[in-house]
């Protein structure tokens, strides 16, 4: 009893610890309410997109995950994004986060245009990381 009543503890410290705002490295970027949710669904977006890719590289599809990273993720998506909307709201090294995703992945698309999916998979992982250097400093609540 006494041993489940630390760990129950020692866990609340532990959750406790990771939700709270104080600690957290990441610099809270503000921006209006709807801008948010629109930011958040251009993310969930972007989740799917690396889904359908991985789908159809899987399936060898290279001509159509290659079609996909363009269109959904490359320099052609900004403006379906409104990312120019966005973009405002970001401070300079967060914008450049963006940029860096969006050109990562147009590379990436070329990559696979040219058939080969170990150099593909390279150029994804460039991609992907770009994603998780904007995660690990900005957040927006
Ligand atoms: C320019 C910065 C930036 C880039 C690049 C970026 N994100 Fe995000 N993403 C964010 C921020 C900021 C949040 C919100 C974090 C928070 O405050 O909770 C977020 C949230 C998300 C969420 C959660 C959405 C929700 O509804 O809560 C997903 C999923 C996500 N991103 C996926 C991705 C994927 C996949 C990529 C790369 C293809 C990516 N993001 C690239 C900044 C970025």
């Amino acid at each position: 009893m006494k041993n489940i009543k630390s760990v129950a503890i020692l866990l609340l410290l532990l959750t406790n610890n990771i939700s709270n705002a104080e600690d957290d490295p990441r610099l809270l970027v503000q921006m209006p309410e709807m801008m948010q949710q629109h930011m958040l669904s251009n993310m969930r977006d972007h989740l799917n997109t690396l889904n359908e890719i991985i789908a159809n590289m899987a399936d060898g599809k290279l001509d159509k995950a290659s079609d996909i990273a363009e269109q959904r993720l490359g320099m052609s998506s900004l403006e379906s994004h409104g990312a120019s909307h966005l973009a405002q709201y970001m401070p300079d090294a967060m914008q450049q986060a963006g940029t860096n995703m969006h050109h990562a992945a147009s590379r990436f698309a070329l990559k696979l245009q040219e058939g080969d999916v170990k150099s593909s998979l390279n150029a994804f992982s460039e991609v992907t990381s770009a994603c998780v250097a904007c995660h690990a400093s900005y957040r927006i609540r």
